[in-house]
């Protein structure tokens, strides 16, 4: 998927659009106080961005499936009075050095700051995120530990898988969902295509008060376009629902179990996720190959550490993985 911001206005044109009815370019200029030509520019090259917009001559513009656009007022309402400041960005860089930002600059603890489009997007070992538009979630969240120091936030980011494979299940509303696992250190899998990833940056001094941005991309509906412009097997929870649920919900949803899960790890470190996220592990017991220290490691996948550091069992007996820079690869067994 190419990286080119949606034009400016973009948004505001597609808040207009649904998937059932046809708008004309007319309508929709003169909504916009624009030009019919000016809208047929915007809309140009959208299935580029991996939103799949159908034209008909005579007719107008319709969605291909339809978007629930994130709505400000709908989550402060629903995330408000748990605490969170939502803030919502039509595009921004990448949220999480946005809030890393903020964050210097004073920001409040439970910031969430979402947005529709990133230009910059950032995913794990410096490769880029992209996500459709309209089709994924991306959003950071500040959180500020007051008991727990840089040095003993080593499970956070599977503490926070925990969190978004408990919300994945709320959403599915008592039916199982199978397939749907962790994998080490950070990612959440179903049938080993990649759902969501987890980007965790942290501020502050070993010893003192941590503050933490933690950035969450999350599929949700992507188009064929979408999926094909990606360099790695996807998937997403239209897939796995059998549904397409609205975007509002899901960030909803995530942010209530990101909260009481991150409470937990802020009160009592990851040992009580642990055997969770060993129940949820798509690689427990497997042969796995670790790249990114300065030789590989071979080894079978034991579990984790109650700091969520990955135990393998290898030739040269048990080792600690810890998680940062370092990639899983399965072998064959
Ligand atoms: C990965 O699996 O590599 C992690 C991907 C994390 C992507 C999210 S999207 C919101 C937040 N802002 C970013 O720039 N990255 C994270």
């Amino acid at each position: 998927m190419p990286t080119q911001p949606p034009p400016e206005g973009l948004l505001t044109v597609l808040r207009q659009l649904n998937a059932e009815t046809f708008v004309s370019g007319d309508e929709l200029g003169q909504c916009l106080g624009v030009s019919r030509a000016t809208i047929h520019n915007r809309l140009n090259g959208l299935a580029d961005l991996g939103l799949v917009v159908q034209r008909v001559p005579g007719r107008g513009y319709r969605l291909a499936h339809p978007v629930s656009w994130l709505d400000a007022e709908l989550l402060a309402a629903s995330l408000g009075p748990a605490g969170f400041q939502v803030r919502l960005l039509d595009r921004v860089g990448s949220t999480n050095s946005l809030l890393l930002e903020w964050a210097q600059a004073g920001c409040e603890h439970r910031t969430l700051l979402a947005t529709e489009w990133q230009t910059r997007g950032r995913g794990r070992r410096g490769r880029d995120w992209l996500a459709p538009l309209g089709g994924g979630l991306a959003f950071s969240l500040l959180w500020r530990f007051q008991q727990r120091p840089l040095a003993e936030l080593g499970g956070l980011s599977l503490a926070v898988g925990v969190a978004l494979a408990r919300a994945v299940e709320d959403l599915a509303e008592a039916a199982p969902v199978g397939g749907l696992g962790l994998k080490w250190p950070n990612d959440v899998l179903c049938q080993g295509a990649k759902l969501a990833g987890i980007l965790i940056e942290v501020q502050g001094d070993a010893l003192g008060p941590a503050t933490t941005v933690i950035g969450i991309g999350l599929n949700v509906h992507l188009s064929r376009t979408a999926r094909a412009s990606l360099d790695q097997p996807v998937t997403d929870l239209a897939d796995l629902l059998g549904y397409t649920p609205d975007r509002n919900r899901v960030l909803t949803q995530v942010a209530r179990r990101l909260d009481v899960t991150l409470g937990q790890f802020e009160a009592e470190g990851f040992a009580p996720l642990r055997q969770e996220w060993q129940s949820r592990n798509v690689h427990q017991g497997c042969p796995v190959r670790i790249a990114g220290y300065q030789t590989d490691v071979v080894g079978h996948v034991l579990g984790v550490d109650t700091d969520g550091a990955l135990l393998l069992d290898t030739q040269a007996g048990v080792r600690r993985i810890l998680s940062g820079e370092v990639s899983l690869r399965e072998l064959p067994a």
